[in-house]
């Protein structure tokens, strides 16, 4: 088992402040749950399955000061001011909502209980969608690594692994399946600007599980499949449309187009909740942007003029066409995607 990114304990969140990684390993326990939305926001907590865990954890520390001598209606209107919050912390990955919802939903369901009764049940379902997503990764995993051929050269982009999940991840789930079954299977890792979540947070997770792993700048991708380096390609996803378009990390699109061009098989591995059947296409799907200092402080240092001009979208999304199939935990979809959903 690779890191674990987040963990309950007695009435905190335990995470991996991955703001810090490469170069130090924190973990932050988080008690308030304007603290944890601030965390999701400010990506200490990242990747679409572990802030949907992130934040069915926060609603639990939002409603932990009441009790049964506390007024049911004040209960039921903080629980849905917290959820509405949490929601609003990041808009692209559909599993915060999904999440969130299946919180809201186990409290309506027994809105009749104590309100100890209903905060044993809320949190009985946090740990619930925590333990089926590490389940789901594992299978993902399981079915992912058929795909990959001993020796095989895999890239990805972003980072959805241990990191963003609660399990051992998607797209490098399938990779720690793959190498766990024996095969040796080397791993290009892009490094995702403007965040680096390749670099820091991918190579760094890889190589600390041992994964053959090699760090290239996201502008190198075209010539490494010129050159034959790629043979398949494995991303994870925020939001997948009832078509089959796919949100994920900003550079997703191009390597797609890349893919195509080079004939290399590009592969979606996520989890069914990161599916949303209610909206038809990518169109729909609301692309977070986020400051401009992202972009214009990279390193450390001012890497731009001061008052420049900025756009900073952190998702893009793929369309269905350039995608060869979906991984998911009931098995790999192929297109017609819309048909086979
Ligand atoms: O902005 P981030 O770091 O949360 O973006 C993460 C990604 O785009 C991941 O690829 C995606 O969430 C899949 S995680 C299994």
């Amino acid at each position: 088992m690779p890191v674990q990114a987040i963990r309950w304990e007695e009435n905190g969140v335990t995470l991996i402040d991955q703001t810090q990684l490469p170069e130090r390993l924190i973990y932050l326990t988080i008690d308030d749950y304007e603290r944890l939305g601030l965390a999701i926001r400010r990506l200490e907590i990242r990747g679409a399955p572990a802030i949907g865990i992130a934040a069915a954890y926060g609603v639990l520390l939002g409603i932990k000061s009441f009790d049964n001598t506390s007024s049911k209606i004040v209960f039921f209107d903080q629980l849905e001011r917290v959820i509405q919050y949490l929601k609003s912390t990041r808009p692209t990955a559909i599993n915060l909502a999904w999440s969130l919802d299946r919180i809201r939903g186990v409290a309506q369901k027994n809105q009749d209980a104590s309100i100890e009764k209903i905060k044993e049940k809320l949190l009985n379902e946090a740990l619930a969608i925590h333990e089926s997503d590490r389940l789901t990764c594992a299978h993902i995993g399981k079915y992912g690594a058929e795909l990959l051929k001993d020796g095989m050269r895999v890239l990805t982009h972003c980072n959805a692994g241990a990191l963003a999940t609660g399990g051992i991840g998607t797209a490098l789930g399938v990779i720690y399946t793959a190498v766990a079954a024996g095969k040796k299977i080397a791993v290009y890792a892009d490094e995702t600007r403007p965040l680096l979540q390749g670099s820091r947070i991918t190579a760094w997770e890889l190589q600390e599980a041992g994964i053959d792993v090699t760090l290239i700048c996201d502008n190198m991708a075209a010539y490494l499949m010129q050159q034959g380096k790629v043979e398949i390609i494995i991303v994870g996803a925020d939001r997948i449309a009832r078509n089959g378009d796919t949100a994920n990390k900003i550079g997703t699109y191009s390597l797609a187009v890349l893919a195509e061009k080079h004939q290399i098989p590009f592969y979606i591995a996520a989890p069914l909740s990161t599916f949303d059947f209610s909206i038809a296409d990518g169109t729909e799907i609301p692309v977070e942007e986020r400051a401009a200092a992202e972009i214009t402080n990279g390193f450390g240092k001012r890497t731009a003029p001061v008052d420049i001009k900025v756009y900073n979208p952190a998702f893009d999304v793929t369309p269905f066409g350039l995608i060869k199939g979906f991984i998911t935990e009931k098995g790999v979809i192929q297109p017609p995607f819309a048909e086979n959903f």
